[in-house]
């Protein structure tokens, strides 16, 4: 595993971190405790040192997970955490603006599910660009960590746009973005701005879902617990958390044309070389792939020891993109 600065927070984070959205339990389908904990600790042993959660993933259970795990390890793990998001949920919709009494019960909770003191990185959990734009928001995660209870804090983003109103406020430390070989305005529009600002960034979603693994057939049925079922075409929240926002029948066939390009053999597999293709992009921090079993843990850290992919591989995925995938992106970006 090999490791890069995490924008000035002075960290060292692993280029293959974790998700566990799929913890929670509930947007995935269900997961044991027994084998969420095996895919933490199989992580950590193959150099993972940074984890992403959020508040909301089965309201408190993939946080709750990652504190037990916590206690178990002797290892070093940085944790990055979300809020925002509990208040859409508990009242349908997003408040008018975030209160001090809001954030300090997030933060608590968070604290609490966790069993530390103070939390890592504490993140905006894609809250609304109107909120972004005010600046009170941000002001609101200074207080806290003035007081000590998060360390550093940044914003998950849906657009661009989001991305460069976040990181011209000075305390913002990264952003996390849907990045991947379906989604590849980022490296044009917003990673050169943030390597100027120095701010970390983290890539989500780079599998897009799985689907660019390479092992979806056309017409798959995801199971009723899991969002590539009810968020497919973003029934229930942005449509570009669930395949990068790409119809799936679509997404299944231009996953076999990236495939080809990619050429996966022997042992190096899809996923493995989707990753690869994030991390040549030497602005990004850390790639965070969600994991539903071990193997795919053991799998996606690997992709950090593979040597970039060449120069032609990547010219003929740009011109892929351009030609075939942009247009059929759905959802902010
Ligand atoms: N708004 C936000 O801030 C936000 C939104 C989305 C995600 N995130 C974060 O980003 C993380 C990553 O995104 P994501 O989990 O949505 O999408 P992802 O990483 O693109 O896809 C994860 C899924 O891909 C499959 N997979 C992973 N590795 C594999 C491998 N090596 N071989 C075969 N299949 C593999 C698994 O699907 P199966 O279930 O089919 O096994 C897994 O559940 C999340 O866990 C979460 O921490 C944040």
């Amino acid at each position: 595993m090999r490791y890069r600065a995490l924008g000035k927070t002075g960290i060292k984070v692993s280029e293959i971190g974790l998700g566990t959205w799929q913890l929670g339990g509930n947007d995935w389908g269900d997961i044991s405790e027994k084998e969420a904990l095996s895919i933490l600790h199989k992580s950590v042993e193959m150099g993972v040192n940074f984890i992403d959660t959020a508040d909301v993933y089965g309201m408190g259970r993939s946080e709750k997970l990652i504190g037990k795990f916590l206690k178990e390890t002797k290892e070093t793990v940085y944790v990055a955490t979300k809020l925002g998001r509990r208040q859409w949920i508990e009242n349908n919709g997003w408040p008018a603006k975030y209160t001090i009494e809001m954030v300090k019960r997030d933060i608590e909770d968070s604290l609490r599910n966790l069993g530390i003191d103070s939390i890592f990185l504490q993140q905006w959990h894609c809250i609304p660009t109107e909120m972004l734009k005010s600046g009170e928001a941000f002001e609101l995660l200074e207080r806290f960590k003035k007081k000590g209870l998060i360390q550093h804090w940044g914003c998950s983003i849906e657009s661009i746009e989001e991305g460069l109103i976040c990181i011209e406020h000075p305390g913002c430390e990264t952003l996390q973005v849907i990045f991947n070989i379906f989604r590849q305005k980022v490296a044009e529009e917003l990673l050169p701005v943030a390597k100027q600002k120095n701010v970390g960034i983290l890539a989500r979603v780079p599998l897009a879902s799985g689907l660019l693994t390479g092992k979806f057939k056309k017409g798959h049925k995801f199971s009723e617990k899991d969002h590539r079922n009810y968020n497919a075409d973003g029934a229930a929240f942005n449509v570009g958390e669930t395949f990068a926002g790409i119809p799936f029948d679509k997404g299944v066939e231009l996953a076999e044309k990236i495939k080809e390009i990619l050429n996966p053999s022997g042992k190096i597999t899809m996923a493995q070389l989707a990753l690869r293709w994030i991390l040549d992009h030497d602005e990004i921090s850390t790639v965070i792939p969600g994991a539903t079993k071990i193997s795919q843990a053991v799998d996606n850290a690997m992709a950090s020891s593979l040597p970039g992919l060449s120069q032609d591989a990547h010219e003929k995925l740009r011109k892929l993109y351009k030609d075939e995938i942009e247009p059929c992106i759905r959802g902010k970006y």
